[in-house]
């Protein structure tokens, strides 16, 4: 994709593409949806997919030294006693009493409003791009409002996590604009609870996996035992992964069914870790560049060190600037070894394993690449949509909506068309050419409409090439009209070179 990156796109823009093309759809829609759930339709379900085999053969099959598994989503409970997700996995949650809204305390934010160094009284406002800006409005509109004289101070905001217990009875509800109905910030587990078996009590409770790392960590020794792997190496995984998001937002940005695709690569326990932890986070960044996301759009957040977990030795965040503001779009840890330290005081079976270099055993540390497939299909989209004048055949100015998306990732490579639909001959040619591609590639096939109709439907979805075939390439030497999505150049091509570009394009 090339840099410098289009103009943002608006997140109501490319829900309404993503619904009206059949990417994404709310799930259970017929039932008036369910909040935090997606689905993913003929073109999404396509999208993913290419996200997870890219993924998959980059990080697994193309490499040496790291294996992939794929563990069940209901593990055993205690595995998330060891984790830390049982006592720990907890947002902090706000309730109105009189709404009944339920708010992340973190992203509820409030200020004291002063005025000549009097308190007039608070201000709240939901996390957007610039909150400060929005409690600022509001502290100038309750001083109008109080009809009150004098100077304002510069609004200072915190969050509901950072309020005294006498403010929370004054901060007001975003919900009804009035104090004194928001409860105290308590902790909620976002696990999402069920039960194995027929009976319904404390000892069949389980959880959905809220991730997919432990998986790798729980198999650890089964790897080790049978999969003829030596340090350093890693253990991969895609699958789903649940949470009880308590607000679910910004589309599949934050939802509470998604998939992650992570990675957990094992070193000696005296190995360099800082050096494998920026190894990995370069990896990641140019893995994100080389399924076409644009580097002007990627940055990094490291997280300071006093808010990292205890056993954490450093956690690095490739971010995305999402039209909703910048946000995580991929975790790079360096764990140390708690999580198999943690396994083997649980289960009681040990993890360290013998280092044929050291002669001794050893408990091998950890980095671990962490990302959700749903979130570089946002970035994608976000990056990839773009509307621009183009002129049509008659040299008439027109709109045209275009996804750039890497050919490795378009949900469709190549688009094939009859000059005209109502030739039989252009029609028998086109489907010979569209059934060979079909069986190597996800392609279309479209004999409806005029030419440049037919190109605007594509250049929509992202499909990187049409080819159509007509009357040269009956009567003379086979060779079609190729048309690229960006360019919109067109050439002469036959099959052959056809799919050679396939084969260099789409890997
Ligand atoms: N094992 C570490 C772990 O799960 P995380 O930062 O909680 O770390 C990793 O999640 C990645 O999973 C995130 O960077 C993000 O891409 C994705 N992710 C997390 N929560 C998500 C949610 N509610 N919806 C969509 N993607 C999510």
């Amino acid at each position: 994709m090339s840099d410098p990156s289009p103009a943002p796109v608006s997140m109501e823009t490319l829900v309404a593409l993503c619904k009206r093309r059949g990417f994404i759809f709310q799930s259970s829609e017929i039932y008036g949806g369910i909040n935090g759930f997606f689905d993913f339709g003929p073109l999404g379900a396509e999208l993913k997919k290419n996200i997870r085999d890219c993924w998959w053969n980059d990080m697994v099959r193309r490499r040496d030294d790291i294996v992939g598994i794929e563990s069940s989503i209901i593990m055993h409970p205690k595995v998330w006693e060891a984790s830390g997700h049982v006592s720990g996995f907890t947002d902090p949650l706000v309730d109105c009493k009189v709404s009944k809204q339920r708010y992340r305390a973190d992203q509820l934010f409030f200020a004291e409003v002063v005025v000549d160094g009097a308190t007039l009284g608070y201000v709240s406002a939901l996390e957007v791009e610039d909150t400060g800006a929005a409690l600022q409005e509001a502290a100038e509109a309750l001083k109008r409002k109080k009809a009150v004289k004098g100077r304002l101070e510069p609004v200072r905001p915190r969050d509901m996590t950072e309020a005294r217990p006498e403010e929370v009875a004054l901060i007001p509800s975003p919900a009804t604009g009035e104090p004194g109905s928001l409860t105290p910030p308590r902790s909620f587990n976002m696990m999402f609870q069920t039960n194995v078996g027929a009976m319904t009590d404390a000892s069949s409770v389980a959880y959905l996996r809220p991730e997919t790392a432990q998986g790798m960590f729980a198999d650890f020794k089964a790897v080790v035992d049978t999969g003829r792997v030596k340090l350093p190496f890693g253990i991969a995984q895609i699958g789903r992964s649940f949470r009880n998001e308590i607000t679910p937002r910004n589309f599949i940005f934050r939802s509470r069914e998604f998939e992650q695709m992570e990675m957990e690569y094992f070193i000696h326990e005296d190995a360099d870790w800082a050096k494998c932890h920026r190894e990995w986070i370069n990896w990641c960044r140019d893995w994100l560049i080389s399924i076409g996301l644009p580097e002007s759009h990627l940055s990094e957040y490291d997280h300071p060190r006093e808010k990292l977990a205890f056993y954490s030795r450093g956690t690095t965040d490739i971010m995305f600037r999402y039209p909703f503001g910048v946000q995580e779009l991929w975790g790079i840890a360096a764990r140390g070894n708690y999580d198999l330290k943690q396994h083997e005081k649980h289960s009681g079976v040990p993890q360290a394993i013998f280092d044929e270099e050291t002669k001794r055993k050893i408990t091998p540390h950890v980095i671990e690449p962490a990302v959700g497939v749903d979130r570089i299909f946002l970035a994608l989209l976000c990056a990839g949509y773009a509307e621009e004048d183009v002129k049509d055949e008659k040299g008439a100015v027109e709109k045209r909506t275009v996804l750039r998306l890497s050919p490795r990732i378009a949900p469709v490579k190549v688009a094939v068309f009859p000059l005209l639909k109502n030739k039989p001959e252009l029609v028998a040619r086109a489907d010979a050419l569209y059934r060979r591609l079909k069986r190597r590639y996800a392609v279309f096939y479209d004999e409806s409409g005029a030419i440049g109709r037919r190109y605007r439907r594509q250049d929509e979805i992202g499909t990187p090439w049409c080819a159509t075939i007509d009357f040269e390439t009956i009567e003379k030497d086979g060779t079609f009209t190729l048309r690229e999505r960006d360019s919109m150049h067109q050439r002469r091509i036959g099959e052959a070179e056809l799919f050679a570009l396939l084969e260099e394009k789409v890997y």
